[in-house]
C-alpha cells in the first residue's frame, strides 16, 4: 500500500482558483510577451505557444543551471524563445528550430523587435536535419523540445549526446494529452488522435527516467513539462 501522504497529496493541483492566485502573484506574461503571442495570432499562426506560467518555469529553470547555450526544437513565433534566451542572460545565445517557414518569419521579426536578433539563429525546415550542424557548436546547456511529439525520442537522443554533464533537458507536453496513459495500457483509458504521440512521447519519458544518462523529473504543469540534469 503506498504511503498516506501519497495517497492525499494530489500530483498538482486541480484548484483553478490556485492557478489565478499564482498568475497574478508571479505575473508570469508581460507586454513583451503579451505582443509576440498576440502578433503570432494575428499572423495566422496556431495558438499552440507554451502557458503563460510554463513559460516562466523554464526561464527560471534555465537560470538555475546558469545556461548560456541552448537549442530549441519548436520556434513558432518566437514565444518560448524569448523566454529562453531571459533566462540565458546577455551573452546567452539560441539556435532554435523550426520547420514552417511562415512560423520562422513571425519568431524572426519577434527576436529582432525585442532585442534578441543577435543573440538567436533560426534554423528554418525538418529539425533533424539541422540538428547534427548544429551539434558542431556544442556542448549545450539546455535543450527544450517542443515540436513533432513522434520524434522526441530522437531529440531526447540528440539532447543526451549534445549537452554538457549538468545540462538540463526539457519537453513540453509530456502528458501528451493524457494519452501517455493510453500507450502503458491503463485500462480506463481512450486512444484518441493523440494516441501516436502518447507512444512516442512516453518512450522517451522513459529513456528519461531510465535510461541512465539523466537525474530526471516531470514538473506536474497542465500539460506536464518532463526535466532532466544530464548525469553522464
Ligand atoms: C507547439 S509549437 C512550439 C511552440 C513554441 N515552443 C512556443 O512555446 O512559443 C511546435 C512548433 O514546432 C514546429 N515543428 C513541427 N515539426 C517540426 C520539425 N520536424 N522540425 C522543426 N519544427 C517542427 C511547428 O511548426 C510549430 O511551430
Amino acid at each position: 500500500m503506498p504511503p498516506r501522504d501519497f495517497v492525499e497529496k494530489a500530483y498538482g493541483q486541480a484548484d483553478p482558483r490556485l492557478a489565478r492566485y499564482v498568475e497574478q502573484v508571479f505575473a508570469p506574461e508581460d507586454e513583451v510577451l503579451a505582443e509576440i503571442r498576440e502578433r503570432s495570432i494575428a499572423a495566422g499562426l496556431p495558438a499552440i505557444q507554451m502557458g503563460v506560467f510554463d513559460l516562466l518555469q523554464v526561464e527560471v529553470l534555465v537560470r538555475a543551471v546558469a545556461a548560456r547555450k541552448a537549442v530549441e526544437i519548436g520556434t513558432l513565433g518566437g514565444y518560448s524563445g524569448v523566454g529562453i534566451l531571459r533566462g540565458l542572460g546577455p551573452d546567452g545565445f539560441l539556435d532554435t528550430c523550426e520547420y514552417d517557414p511562415k512560423h520562422a518569419a513571425v519568431a524572426s521579426e519577434s527576436f529582432a523587435r525585442h532585442g534578441f536578433a543577435a543573440r538567436t539563429r533560426i534554423h528554418v525546415g525538418p529539425a533533424l536535419d539541422h540538428l547534427p550542424k548544429i551539434a558542431t557548436s556544442g556542448p549545450f546547456d539546455l535543450v527544450f523540445i517542443d515540436a513533432d511529439k513522434a520524434n522526441y525520442p530522437n531529440y531526447l537522443a540528440w539532447a543526451e549526446d549534445n549537452l554538457r554533464v549538468g545540462g538540463m533537458v526539457l519537453a513540453d507536453n509530456a502528458f501528451a494529452w493524457g494519452q501517455v496513459l493510453n500507450a502503458i495500457g491503463a485500462p480506463d483509458a481512450t486512444p484518441n488522435a493523440d494516441a501516436a504521440s502518447g507512444k512516442a512521447i512516453h518512450a522517451m519519458n522513459v529513456r528519461l527516467a531510465s535510461g541512465g544518462r539523466f537525474r530526471a523529473t516531470m514538473l506536474p504543469t497542465a500539460e506536464g513539462l518532463a526535466m532532466g540534469i544530464k548525469i553522464r
